[in-house]
Protein backbone atom coordinates (compact mmCIF):
# COMPACT_ATOMS: atom_id res chain seq x y z
CA UNK A 1 0.00 0.00 0.00
CA UNK A 2 2.91 2.30 0.51
CA UNK A 3 4.30 4.53 -2.44
CA UNK A 4 7.12 6.11 -2.78
CA UNK A 5 8.53 10.27 -4.02
CA UNK A 6 9.77 8.97 -7.16
CA UNK A 7 9.35 11.80 -9.10
CA UNK A 8 6.90 13.85 -7.33
CA UNK A 9 8.02 17.30 -6.23
CA UNK A 10 6.43 19.10 -3.96
CA UNK A 11 5.59 22.62 -5.08
CA UNK A 12 3.96 24.06 -2.22
CA UNK A 13 3.67 24.18 2.18
CA UNK A 14 0.45 23.56 3.10
CA UNK A 15 0.32 26.77 5.15
CA UNK A 16 0.95 29.05 2.08
CA UNK A 17 -1.67 28.55 -0.23
CA UNK A 18 -3.91 31.50 -0.04
CA UNK A 19 -7.18 32.90 -2.47
CA UNK A 20 -4.71 33.63 -4.62
CA UNK A 21 -3.58 30.68 -5.85
CA UNK A 22 -7.02 29.55 -7.06
CA UNK A 23 -6.68 27.75 -9.98
CA UNK A 24 -3.18 26.71 -9.48
CA UNK A 25 -2.27 22.64 -9.55
CA UNK A 26 -0.35 22.09 -6.56
CA UNK A 27 1.55 19.31 -5.07
CA UNK A 28 1.98 19.09 -0.84
CA UNK A 29 2.76 17.06 1.57
CA UNK A 30 2.34 16.49 5.02
CA UNK A 31 0.62 14.10 8.08
CA UNK A 32 -3.11 13.80 8.09
CA UNK A 33 -3.86 15.75 11.10
CA UNK A 34 -8.06 14.48 10.67
CA UNK A 35 -9.99 12.81 8.05
CA UNK A 36 -13.43 13.04 7.97
CA UNK A 37 -15.98 11.17 5.54
CA UNK A 38 -18.77 13.67 5.07
CA UNK A 39 -21.80 13.37 2.61
CA UNK A 40 -19.80 11.39 0.12
CA UNK A 41 -16.94 12.95 0.14
CA UNK A 42 -13.56 12.60 2.32
CA UNK A 43 -11.76 15.87 4.01
CA UNK A 44 -8.51 16.16 5.03
CA UNK A 45 -7.15 18.05 7.03
CA UNK A 46 -3.15 17.88 5.72
CA UNK A 47 -0.86 19.81 8.36
CA UNK A 48 3.38 20.09 8.10
CA UNK A 49 5.89 22.72 9.54
CA UNK A 50 4.13 25.46 7.76
CA UNK A 51 0.29 25.00 8.68
CA UNK A 52 -3.00 23.05 7.54
CA UNK A 53 -4.66 22.84 5.09
CA UNK A 54 -7.64 21.47 3.62
CA UNK A 55 -8.00 18.32 0.89
CA UNK A 56 -11.63 17.34 -0.74
CA UNK A 57 -11.62 13.70 -2.27
CA UNK A 58 -14.28 13.26 -4.55
CA UNK A 59 -16.53 10.19 -5.04
CA UNK A 60 -15.34 10.45 -8.85
CA UNK A 61 -11.93 10.19 -8.49
CA UNK A 62 -12.41 6.37 -7.95
CA UNK A 63 -8.63 5.39 -7.38
CA UNK A 64 -7.83 8.08 -5.30
CA UNK A 65 -11.06 8.07 -3.07
CA UNK A 66 -10.36 4.08 -2.41
CA UNK A 67 -6.95 5.05 -1.78
CA UNK A 68 -8.14 8.20 0.91
CA UNK A 69 -10.04 5.85 2.51
CA UNK A 70 -7.46 4.07 4.15
CA UNK A 71 -5.73 7.23 5.25
CA UNK A 72 -5.51 7.44 9.16
CA UNK A 73 -4.31 9.90 11.35
CA UNK A 74 -0.40 10.74 11.03
CA UNK A 75 -0.28 8.73 7.87
CA UNK A 76 2.10 10.74 5.23
CA UNK A 77 0.27 11.54 2.21
CA UNK A 78 1.10 13.80 -1.06
CA UNK A 79 -1.36 15.05 -2.74
CA UNK A 80 -1.67 16.72 -5.87
CA UNK A 81 -4.47 18.71 -7.12
CA UNK A 82 -6.39 22.00 -7.58
CA UNK A 83 -6.60 24.87 -5.14
CA UNK A 84 -10.39 25.80 -5.05
CA UNK A 85 -12.22 28.87 -3.37
CA UNK A 86 -14.25 27.52 -0.69
CA UNK A 87 -18.19 28.48 -1.18
CA UNK A 88 -18.39 31.55 1.36
CA UNK A 89 -20.70 29.10 3.69
CA UNK A 90 -17.48 26.88 4.21
CA UNK A 91 -14.66 29.58 4.75
CA UNK A 92 -13.11 29.00 8.04
CA UNK A 93 -11.35 31.82 9.81
CA UNK A 94 -9.87 29.94 12.15
CA UNK A 95 -7.69 28.71 9.41
CA UNK A 96 -4.76 30.57 8.05
CA UNK A 97 -5.81 28.72 4.63
CA UNK A 98 -9.32 28.55 5.48
CA UNK A 99 -10.85 29.97 2.28
CA UNK A 100 -9.36 27.40 -0.20
CA UNK A 101 -9.37 23.86 -0.22
CA UNK A 102 -7.46 21.56 -2.31
CA UNK A 103 -9.05 19.41 -5.06
CA UNK A 104 -7.32 16.06 -5.06
CA UNK A 105 -6.27 14.16 -8.20
CA UNK A 106 -3.60 12.20 -7.09
CA UNK A 107 -2.74 10.64 -3.89
CA UNK A 108 0.35 9.34 -2.87
CA UNK A 109 0.52 7.44 0.70
CA UNK A 110 4.10 7.72 1.54
CA UNK A 111 3.96 6.00 5.13
CA UNK A 112 1.63 4.61 7.41
CA UNK A 113 1.53 5.35 11.41
CA UNK A 114 0.56 3.63 13.95
CA UNK A 115 -2.00 5.19 16.66
CA UNK A 116 -0.18 8.02 18.60
CA UNK A 117 1.15 6.99 22.24
CA UNK A 118 0.14 10.87 22.90
CA UNK A 119 -2.40 13.35 21.13
CA UNK A 120 -0.43 16.21 19.19
CA UNK A 121 -3.39 18.10 20.22
CA UNK A 122 -2.94 21.22 22.76
CA UNK A 123 -6.50 20.18 24.02
CA UNK A 124 -5.12 16.77 25.47
CA UNK A 125 -2.14 17.11 26.12
CA UNK A 126 -0.19 14.16 28.00
CA UNK A 127 1.34 14.42 31.00
CA UNK A 128 5.03 16.01 30.76
CA UNK A 129 6.92 12.82 30.95
CA UNK A 130 5.50 11.05 28.83
CA UNK A 131 5.75 13.82 26.14
CA UNK A 132 9.05 13.87 26.97
CA UNK A 133 9.55 9.96 26.54
CA UNK A 134 7.51 11.05 22.65
CA UNK A 135 9.23 14.10 22.42
CA UNK A 136 9.27 13.77 18.48
CA UNK A 137 5.72 13.34 18.52
CA UNK A 138 5.47 16.12 21.28
CA UNK A 139 7.33 18.32 18.59
CA UNK A 140 4.32 17.84 16.23
CA UNK A 141 2.41 20.21 18.23
CA UNK A 142 1.44 23.25 16.59
CA UNK A 143 2.28 25.81 20.01
CA UNK A 144 5.72 24.09 20.69
CA UNK A 145 6.31 24.14 16.71
CA UNK A 146 6.18 27.48 16.87
CA UNK A 147 7.81 28.36 19.73
CA UNK A 148 11.20 26.38 18.57
CA UNK A 149 10.48 27.96 14.83
CA UNK A 150 10.78 31.58 16.94
CA UNK A 151 13.95 30.24 18.55
CA UNK A 152 15.27 30.49 15.18
CA UNK A 153 14.57 33.48 14.25
CA UNK A 154 15.77 34.66 17.74
CA UNK A 155 19.08 33.12 16.69
CA UNK A 156 19.54 34.47 13.16
CA UNK A 157 18.34 37.97 14.36
CA UNK A 158 21.16 38.25 16.57
CA UNK A 159 23.53 36.10 14.47
CA UNK A 160 22.53 39.21 12.18
CA UNK A 161 22.95 41.72 14.01
CA UNK A 162 26.21 40.97 15.52
CA UNK A 163 27.58 39.97 12.12
CA UNK A 164 27.38 43.34 10.96
CA UNK A 165 28.38 45.12 13.97
CA UNK A 166 31.80 43.49 13.19
CA UNK A 167 31.74 40.49 15.74
CA UNK A 168 33.30 37.02 14.42
CA UNK A 169 31.60 33.54 15.26
CA UNK A 170 34.21 31.47 17.10
CA UNK A 171 33.51 27.96 18.20
CA UNK A 172 35.43 26.65 21.12
CA UNK A 173 35.87 23.03 23.12
CA UNK A 174 33.87 21.52 24.71
CA UNK A 175 36.05 18.78 26.27
CA UNK A 176 37.85 20.99 28.32
CA UNK A 177 39.88 21.21 31.63
CA UNK A 178 37.73 21.16 34.98
CA UNK A 179 38.19 24.81 36.16
CA UNK A 180 35.65 25.44 38.88
CA UNK A 181 33.34 28.18 37.41
CA UNK A 182 30.25 28.54 40.52
CA UNK A 183 28.34 25.34 39.88
CA UNK A 184 29.74 21.84 39.77
CA UNK A 185 31.40 20.15 36.23
CA UNK A 186 29.95 17.22 34.17
CA UNK A 187 33.47 15.06 33.56
CA UNK A 188 34.16 12.98 30.77
CA UNK A 189 37.06 10.26 31.66
CA UNK A 190 39.85 9.87 28.97
CA UNK A 191 40.51 6.96 27.32
CA UNK A 192 43.52 7.81 25.93
CA UNK A 193 44.76 9.12 29.40
CA UNK A 194 43.36 6.56 31.76
CA UNK A 195 42.48 7.98 35.03
CA UNK A 196 42.76 11.69 33.49
CA UNK A 197 39.17 13.42 32.72
CA UNK A 198 37.88 16.67 30.43
CA UNK A 199 35.01 18.63 32.05
CA UNK A 200 32.13 19.92 29.94
CA UNK A 201 32.46 23.84 29.63
CA UNK A 202 30.45 26.10 32.08
CA UNK A 203 30.53 29.19 29.94
CA UNK A 204 33.54 29.65 27.16
CA UNK A 205 34.53 32.29 29.56
CA UNK A 206 38.19 31.73 29.88
CA UNK A 207 38.53 30.58 26.19
CA UNK A 208 37.00 33.77 25.17
CA UNK A 209 39.24 36.16 26.92
CA UNK A 210 41.61 34.08 25.72
CA UNK A 211 40.45 35.00 21.75
CA UNK A 212 41.03 38.49 23.44
CA UNK A 213 44.35 37.51 23.95
CA UNK A 214 45.15 36.26 21.00
CA UNK A 215 43.71 39.35 18.81
CA UNK A 216 40.40 38.86 17.85
CA UNK A 217 39.00 41.79 18.69
CA UNK A 218 34.99 41.23 19.09
CA UNK A 219 34.06 37.24 19.27
CA UNK A 220 30.49 35.78 19.63
CA UNK A 221 29.27 32.30 19.97
CA UNK A 222 25.62 30.37 20.09
CA UNK A 223 27.47 28.31 23.16
CA UNK A 224 26.15 25.49 24.72
CA UNK A 225 27.33 25.77 28.42
CA UNK A 226 26.83 22.63 30.75
CA UNK A 227 26.19 22.85 34.43
CA UNK A 228 25.69 20.19 36.93
CA UNK A 229 23.32 21.64 39.44
CA UNK A 230 19.48 21.20 40.78
CA UNK A 231 17.14 22.35 38.31
CA UNK A 232 14.18 25.19 38.55
CA UNK A 233 11.78 26.26 35.81
CA UNK A 234 14.20 28.37 34.29
CA UNK A 235 17.31 26.43 34.75
CA UNK A 236 18.81 23.18 32.24
CA UNK A 237 21.69 21.33 32.28
CA UNK A 238 22.89 21.99 29.15
CA UNK A 239 21.78 25.03 27.70
CA UNK A 240 22.70 27.99 25.54
CA UNK A 241 24.25 31.18 26.00
CA UNK A 242 24.89 33.76 23.35
CA UNK A 243 28.30 34.43 24.53
CA UNK A 244 30.01 37.86 23.87
CA UNK A 245 33.50 39.28 24.14
CA UNK A 246 35.07 42.88 23.36
CA UNK A 247 38.33 44.24 23.57
CA UNK A 248 39.01 47.48 24.31
CA UNK A 249 35.54 48.25 25.62
CA UNK A 250 33.78 50.13 28.12
CA UNK A 251 30.56 49.27 30.25
CA UNK A 252 28.64 51.99 28.24
CA UNK A 253 29.47 50.43 24.80
CA UNK A 254 28.53 46.70 26.09
CA UNK A 255 25.39 48.32 27.27
CA UNK A 256 25.23 50.34 23.37
CA UNK A 257 25.58 47.11 21.86
CA UNK A 258 23.07 44.71 23.79
CA UNK A 259 20.50 47.91 23.89
CA UNK A 260 20.65 48.16 20.29
CA UNK A 261 20.74 44.12 19.77
CA UNK A 262 17.58 43.52 21.64
CA UNK A 263 15.67 46.73 20.01
CA UNK A 264 16.41 44.71 16.39
CA UNK A 265 15.79 41.76 17.79
CA UNK A 266 12.32 42.62 19.48
CA UNK A 267 11.35 44.51 16.26
CA UNK A 268 12.46 41.62 13.86
CA UNK A 269 10.88 38.98 15.62
CA UNK A 270 7.62 40.21 17.59
CA UNK A 271 7.15 43.89 15.55
CA UNK A 272 7.97 45.34 19.33
CA UNK A 273 9.72 48.72 19.78
CA UNK A 274 11.30 48.41 22.84
CA UNK A 275 12.40 51.72 24.54
CA UNK A 276 15.95 52.92 24.91
CA UNK A 277 18.00 53.38 26.89
CA UNK A 278 16.97 50.29 29.31
CA UNK A 279 16.17 51.46 33.34
CA UNK A 280 19.63 51.38 34.99
CA UNK A 281 19.58 50.38 38.81
CA UNK A 282 22.48 50.11 41.07
CA UNK A 283 22.36 46.43 43.17
CA UNK A 284 22.06 48.32 46.03
CA UNK A 285 18.87 50.26 44.93
CA UNK A 286 17.57 47.17 43.50
CA UNK A 287 17.67 45.63 46.69
CA UNK A 288 16.78 48.04 48.55
CA UNK A 289 13.40 48.87 46.61
CA UNK A 290 12.74 45.25 45.38
CA UNK A 291 14.43 43.33 47.82
CA UNK A 292 16.28 41.41 45.16
CA UNK A 293 18.69 41.72 42.12
CA UNK A 294 16.04 40.90 39.14
CA UNK A 295 12.99 42.84 40.01
CA UNK A 296 10.43 42.85 38.34
CA UNK A 297 9.96 46.10 37.24
CA UNK A 298 6.45 45.77 35.13
CA UNK A 299 4.35 46.77 38.44
CA UNK A 300 5.44 48.93 41.76
CA UNK A 301 4.96 47.42 45.02
CA UNK A 302 7.81 48.84 45.99
CA UNK A 303 9.51 47.64 49.74
CA UNK A 304 9.55 50.31 52.30
CA UNK A 305 11.86 50.42 55.31
CA UNK A 306 10.26 51.12 58.54
CA UNK A 307 12.88 50.39 60.67
CA UNK A 308 13.59 53.87 61.45
CA UNK A 309 9.96 54.39 62.38
CA UNK A 310 9.65 51.53 64.71
CA UNK A 311 13.13 51.81 66.77
CA UNK A 312 11.47 53.03 69.89
CA UNK A 313 8.77 49.75 69.39
CA UNK A 314 8.60 47.66 72.13
CA UNK A 315 6.61 44.68 69.86
CA UNK A 316 8.93 41.71 70.97
CA UNK A 317 8.70 40.74 66.71
CA UNK A 318 10.46 43.73 65.37
CA UNK A 319 12.00 44.45 68.52
CA UNK A 320 13.60 41.34 68.34
CA UNK A 321 15.02 41.67 64.53
CA UNK A 322 15.99 45.36 65.54
CA UNK A 323 18.01 44.52 68.35
CA UNK A 324 20.03 41.60 65.87
CA UNK A 325 20.68 44.88 63.51
CA UNK A 326 18.38 43.55 61.35
CA UNK A 327 15.06 45.45 59.30
CA UNK A 328 11.64 45.87 59.63
CA UNK A 329 10.09 45.96 55.86
CA UNK A 330 6.84 46.58 54.43
CA UNK A 331 4.98 46.86 50.89
CA UNK A 332 1.18 47.65 50.58
CA UNK A 333 -0.80 45.60 48.60
CA UNK A 334 -3.45 47.80 47.01
CA UNK A 335 -6.90 45.86 47.54
CA UNK A 336 -5.37 43.55 49.83
CA UNK A 337 -7.05 44.25 52.92
CA UNK A 338 -9.97 42.03 51.10
CA UNK A 339 -7.61 38.81 51.47
CA UNK A 340 -9.37 35.87 53.42
CA UNK A 341 -7.66 34.36 56.19
CA UNK A 342 -6.25 31.33 53.90
CA UNK A 343 -4.75 34.19 51.18
CA UNK A 344 -2.67 35.49 54.28
CA UNK A 345 -1.59 32.24 55.33
CA UNK A 346 -0.29 31.26 51.98
CA UNK A 347 1.48 34.38 52.26
CA UNK A 348 3.17 33.13 55.73
CA UNK A 349 4.02 30.10 53.99
CA UNK A 350 5.72 31.79 50.37
CA UNK A 351 7.95 33.42 53.74
CA UNK A 352 8.49 30.23 55.57
CA UNK A 353 9.47 28.15 52.34
CA UNK A 354 12.06 31.27 51.53
CA UNK A 355 13.46 30.79 54.96
CA UNK A 356 11.41 33.46 56.68
CA UNK A 357 9.68 33.23 60.26
CA UNK A 358 6.23 34.81 58.63
CA UNK A 359 4.87 38.05 57.52
CA UNK A 360 2.70 40.58 59.96
CA UNK A 361 -0.29 42.20 58.52
CA UNK A 362 -2.17 44.86 59.03
CA UNK A 363 -5.38 46.39 57.27
CA UNK A 364 -5.23 49.78 56.24
CA UNK A 365 -8.80 51.24 56.89
CA UNK A 366 -10.49 54.81 56.60
CA UNK A 367 -8.70 56.37 59.74
CA UNK A 368 -5.51 54.22 60.34
CA UNK A 369 -4.75 50.68 60.80
CA UNK A 370 -6.73 47.76 61.91
CA UNK A 371 -6.44 44.15 62.26
CA UNK A 372 -3.16 42.08 62.55
CA UNK A 373 -0.59 43.81 64.53
CA UNK A 374 -1.93 47.11 64.31
CA UNK A 375 -2.38 47.23 68.42
CA UNK A 376 0.83 47.11 68.47
CA UNK A 377 1.81 50.01 67.12
CA UNK A 378 1.63 53.70 68.48
CA UNK A 379 -0.50 56.53 66.96
CA UNK A 380 2.30 58.19 65.40
CA UNK A 381 4.23 54.87 64.15
CA UNK A 382 0.59 54.47 62.51
CA UNK A 383 1.06 57.77 61.29
CA UNK A 384 4.43 58.02 59.83
CA UNK A 385 3.74 53.95 58.37
CA UNK A 386 1.55 55.22 56.24
CA UNK A 387 2.97 58.49 55.31
CA UNK A 388 5.66 56.25 54.17
CA UNK A 389 4.22 53.57 52.33
CA UNK A 390 1.44 55.67 50.67
CA UNK A 391 -1.05 53.31 51.96
CA UNK A 392 -4.43 53.74 50.95
CA UNK A 393 -7.89 52.38 52.52
CA UNK A 394 -8.44 49.22 51.62
CA UNK A 395 -4.79 48.15 51.26
CA UNK A 396 -2.78 45.45 53.33
CA UNK A 397 0.19 46.26 54.93
CA UNK A 398 2.81 43.04 54.74
CA UNK A 399 5.78 43.38 56.98
CA UNK A 400 8.40 41.40 57.68
CA UNK A 401 11.13 41.91 60.57
CA UNK A 402 14.23 39.98 60.23
CA UNK A 403 17.77 39.92 58.88
CA UNK A 404 18.02 42.68 56.26
CA UNK A 405 18.65 40.01 53.06
CA UNK A 406 16.22 37.81 54.87
CA UNK A 407 13.62 40.46 54.54
CA UNK A 408 14.56 41.25 51.09
CA UNK A 409 14.36 37.78 50.33
CA UNK A 410 10.48 37.24 51.97
CA UNK A 411 9.39 40.70 50.35
CA UNK A 412 10.23 39.91 46.91
CA UNK A 413 8.48 36.55 46.97
CA UNK A 414 5.56 38.11 48.33
CA UNK A 415 5.79 41.36 45.96
CA UNK A 416 6.09 38.80 42.87
CA UNK A 417 2.93 36.53 44.23
CA UNK A 418 0.40 39.25 45.27
CA UNK A 419 1.47 41.41 41.45
CA UNK A 420 -0.61 38.18 40.16
CA UNK A 421 -3.27 38.04 42.72
CA UNK A 422 -4.17 41.65 42.10
CA UNK A 423 -3.46 41.52 38.77
CA UNK A 424 -0.84 43.88 38.41
CA UNK A 425 1.25 42.70 35.61
CA UNK A 426 0.08 44.37 32.17
CA UNK A 427 0.53 41.48 29.52
CA UNK A 428 2.84 41.99 26.52
CA UNK A 429 5.09 44.14 28.39
CA UNK A 430 8.96 44.04 28.58
CA UNK A 431 10.55 46.05 31.74
CA UNK A 432 14.31 45.47 30.90
CA UNK A 433 17.22 47.32 33.42
CA UNK A 434 20.64 46.68 33.76
CA UNK A 435 21.38 46.11 37.28
CA UNK A 436 25.10 47.78 38.02
CA UNK A 437 27.55 47.97 40.58
CA UNK A 438 27.72 44.74 42.08
CA UNK A 439 30.08 43.95 45.06
CA UNK A 440 33.09 42.21 43.73
CA UNK A 441 33.29 39.41 46.47
CA UNK A 442 30.80 38.10 49.06
CA UNK A 443 31.50 36.57 52.17
CA UNK A 444 30.28 32.96 52.78
CA UNK A 445 29.19 32.59 56.30
CA UNK A 446 29.17 28.94 56.31
CA UNK A 447 32.57 27.82 54.84
CA UNK A 448 34.22 31.16 56.15
CA UNK A 449 35.40 32.93 52.78
CA UNK A 450 35.29 35.30 50.03
CA UNK A 451 33.44 33.94 46.75
CA UNK A 452 33.62 35.57 43.71
CA UNK A 453 29.63 37.33 43.24
CA UNK A 454 29.62 36.58 39.62
CA UNK A 455 32.96 34.69 38.70
CA UNK A 456 36.40 35.57 39.40
CA UNK A 457 37.31 37.62 36.23
CA UNK A 458 36.03 40.56 36.91
CA UNK A 459 37.78 44.08 37.18
CA UNK A 460 37.04 46.18 40.84
CA UNK A 461 35.93 49.96 39.89
CA UNK A 462 39.40 51.73 39.12
CA UNK A 463 39.31 53.72 42.77
CA UNK A 464 38.70 50.38 44.53
CA UNK A 465 41.64 48.83 42.92
CA UNK A 466 43.86 49.66 45.98
CA UNK A 467 41.18 48.20 48.50
CA UNK A 468 42.27 44.62 46.68
CA UNK A 469 45.15 44.72 48.88
CA UNK A 470 43.01 45.85 52.49
CA UNK A 471 41.18 42.79 53.82
CA UNK A 472 38.81 45.29 55.74
CA UNK A 473 37.66 46.70 52.52
CA UNK A 474 36.74 43.51 50.57
CA UNK A 475 33.60 43.41 51.32
CA UNK A 476 33.23 46.80 49.83
CA UNK A 477 34.97 46.26 46.57
CA UNK A 478 32.54 47.15 43.57
CA UNK A 479 33.15 45.31 40.50
CA UNK A 480 32.52 46.03 37.10
CA UNK A 481 29.87 43.91 36.81
CA UNK A 482 26.14 44.17 35.61
CA UNK A 483 23.31 41.90 35.04
CA UNK A 484 20.65 42.81 32.55
CA UNK A 485 17.37 41.88 33.82
CA UNK A 486 13.90 41.74 32.31
CA UNK A 487 10.24 41.11 33.98
CA UNK A 488 11.77 39.48 36.97
CA UNK A 489 14.52 37.38 34.91
CA UNK A 490 18.12 37.23 35.29
CA UNK A 491 18.58 37.14 31.00
CA UNK A 492 22.17 38.37 31.22
CA UNK A 493 25.73 38.47 33.26
CA UNK A 494 28.31 40.16 32.41
CA UNK A 495 31.61 42.60 33.44
CA UNK A 496 34.79 44.26 31.98
CA UNK A 497 37.70 41.32 32.73
CA UNK A 498 40.76 41.34 34.77
CA UNK A 499 43.09 42.03 32.14
CA UNK A 500 46.20 42.61 34.47
CA UNK A 501 48.36 39.96 35.33
CA UNK A 502 48.97 40.91 39.33
CA UNK A 503 45.45 42.19 39.73
CA UNK A 504 44.05 38.90 38.86
CA UNK A 505 46.03 37.09 41.07
CA UNK A 506 45.22 38.79 43.67
CA UNK A 507 41.82 38.18 43.32
CA UNK A 508 42.42 34.31 42.97
CA UNK A 509 44.44 34.96 46.17
CA UNK A 510 41.62 36.68 48.00
CA UNK A 511 39.52 33.64 47.37
CA UNK A 512 41.35 31.18 48.77
CA UNK A 513 43.39 29.17 46.08
CA UNK A 514 46.73 27.69 47.25
CA UNK A 515 49.64 28.24 44.79
CA UNK A 516 49.89 25.30 44.25
CA UNK A 517 46.03 25.01 43.17
CA UNK A 518 46.04 28.35 40.48
CA UNK A 519 48.68 26.73 39.15
CA UNK A 520 46.81 23.07 38.24
CA UNK A 521 43.74 24.92 38.00
CA UNK A 522 44.26 28.24 35.85
CA UNK A 523 48.14 28.21 35.14
CA UNK A 524 47.74 28.24 31.39
CA UNK A 525 45.07 31.18 31.97
CA UNK A 526 47.68 33.49 34.32
CA UNK A 527 50.25 32.66 32.14
CA UNK A 528 48.62 34.42 29.23
CA UNK A 529 47.80 37.39 31.20
CA UNK A 530 51.34 38.16 31.35
CA UNK A 531 51.89 39.11 27.11
CA UNK A 532 49.97 41.62 26.49
CA UNK A 533 46.26 41.05 27.34
CA UNK A 534 44.24 44.33 25.91
CA UNK A 535 41.61 45.10 28.24
CA UNK A 536 37.90 43.72 27.69
CA UNK A 537 34.90 42.59 28.79
CA UNK A 538 31.72 40.90 27.66
CA UNK A 539 28.20 39.52 28.67
CA UNK A 540 26.53 36.35 27.94
CA UNK A 541 22.81 36.40 27.77
CA UNK A 542 20.62 33.18 28.20
CA UNK A 543 19.36 32.28 24.77
CA UNK A 544 16.84 30.10 26.58
CA UNK A 545 15.61 32.38 28.95
CA UNK A 546 15.22 34.83 26.21
CA UNK A 547 13.25 32.93 24.33
CA UNK A 548 11.03 31.87 27.05
CA UNK A 549 11.01 35.87 27.76
CA UNK A 550 9.59 36.71 23.84
CA UNK A 551 7.13 33.69 23.49
CA UNK A 552 5.72 33.49 26.80
CA UNK A 553 6.73 29.92 27.60
CA UNK A 554 6.13 28.73 31.20
CA UNK A 555 8.94 26.22 31.35
CA UNK A 556 12.61 26.11 30.05
CA UNK A 557 12.05 22.61 28.61
CA UNK A 558 9.16 24.15 26.02
CA UNK A 559 12.18 26.55 24.26
CA UNK A 560 14.78 23.88 24.05
CA UNK A 561 13.99 20.57 21.23
CA UNK A 562 15.14 17.67 23.17
CA UNK A 563 15.41 18.94 27.01
CA UNK A 564 16.22 17.61 30.17
CA UNK A 565 14.01 16.39 32.79
CA UNK A 566 13.97 17.58 36.26
CA UNK A 567 16.12 15.00 37.08
CA UNK A 568 17.99 15.93 34.22
CA UNK A 569 17.40 12.72 32.53
CA UNK A 570 16.55 12.69 28.47
CA UNK A 571 13.52 10.66 28.81
CA UNK A 572 13.07 9.69 25.82
CA UNK A 573 16.83 8.29 24.87
CA UNK A 574 17.12 7.06 28.36
CA UNK A 575 20.37 9.17 29.36
CA UNK A 576 22.20 8.81 31.55
CA UNK A 577 22.58 5.01 31.08
CA UNK A 578 24.73 2.17 31.95
CA UNK A 579 27.49 1.37 29.87
CA UNK A 580 28.91 -1.73 29.06
CA UNK A 581 32.00 -3.80 30.61
CA UNK A 582 34.18 -3.33 27.89
CA UNK A 583 33.38 0.67 28.19
CA UNK A 584 34.62 0.33 32.23
CA UNK A 585 37.16 -1.58 31.09
CA UNK A 586 38.63 0.75 28.78
CA UNK A 587 38.44 4.11 30.87
CA UNK A 588 40.11 1.77 33.35
CA UNK A 589 37.36 2.74 35.83
CA UNK A 590 35.03 0.50 37.82
CA UNK A 591 31.42 0.99 38.55
CA UNK A 592 30.70 2.35 42.35
CA UNK A 593 34.43 3.00 42.87
CA UNK A 594 33.20 6.20 43.54
CA UNK A 595 31.10 4.73 46.58
CA UNK A 596 34.02 3.85 48.56
P1 LIG B 1 26.26 33.39 34.09
O1 LIG B 1 26.70 32.20 34.85
O2 LIG B 1 25.59 34.48 34.86
O3 LIG B 1 27.50 34.10 33.37
O4 LIG B 1 25.33 32.95 32.92
C1 LIG B 1 24.84 33.89 31.97
C2 LIG B 1 23.38 33.64 31.64
O5 LIG B 1 23.16 32.29 31.26
C3 LIG B 1 21.86 31.88 31.66
N1 LIG B 1 21.96 30.67 32.51
C4 LIG B 1 21.18 29.59 32.40
N2 LIG B 1 20.15 29.32 31.59
C5 LIG B 1 19.56 28.12 31.69
N3 LIG B 1 19.95 27.14 32.55
C6 LIG B 1 20.98 27.36 33.39
N4 LIG B 1 21.37 26.37 34.22
C7 LIG B 1 21.65 28.63 33.35
N5 LIG B 1 22.68 29.18 34.01
C8 LIG B 1 22.87 30.42 33.50
C9 LIG B 1 21.24 33.04 32.40
C10 LIG B 1 22.45 33.84 32.82
O6 LIG B 1 22.14 35.21 32.99
N6 LIG B 1 30.62 33.55 31.56
C11 LIG B 1 29.63 34.37 32.24
C12 LIG B 1 29.13 35.50 31.39
C13 LIG B 1 30.09 36.66 31.23
O7 LIG B 1 30.60 37.15 32.24
O8 LIG B 1 30.31 37.08 30.07
C14 LIG B 1 28.48 33.46 32.64
O9 LIG B 1 28.38 32.32 32.27
O10 LIG B 1 20.43 33.77 31.52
Amino acid sequence: MLENLENLQRTHLCGELTASDAEKRVTVMGWVNKRRDLGGLIFIDLRDVNGLLQVVVRPEMKDVFAKAEKLRNEYVAAFTGTVALRDSQNINPNMATGEVEIIAEELVILNDSQPLPIQTSELAMADEDLRLEYRYLDLRRPALQKIILTRHKIIKSIRDFLCDEGFYEIETPILMKSTPEGARDYLVPSRVQPGKFYALPQSPQMFKQLLMIGGFDRYFQIARCFRDEDLRADRQPEFTQLDVEMSFATQEQIYDLLERMFATLFKEVLNLELELPFLRLTYQEAMERFGCDKPDLRFGLELCDLSQILKDSEFQVFRGALDQKGVVKAIAIPGGAAYSRKQQDQLVDLAKHNGGKGVAFAKVAENGLEAGISKFLSETETRKILEITDAKPGDLLAIVADSYNMSSKVLAAIRNEVAVWQNLIPENSYAFAWITDFPLFEYNEDEQRWEPAHHMFSLPREEHIPWLDQPEKYGQIIGQLYDLVCNGMELSSGSIRCHRFDLQKKIFDILGFSEEELQLRFGFFLEALKYGTPPHGGIAPGIDRLVMLMTGAQSIRDVIAFPKSLKAADLMSGAPSEISQLQWNELRLKPGESQS
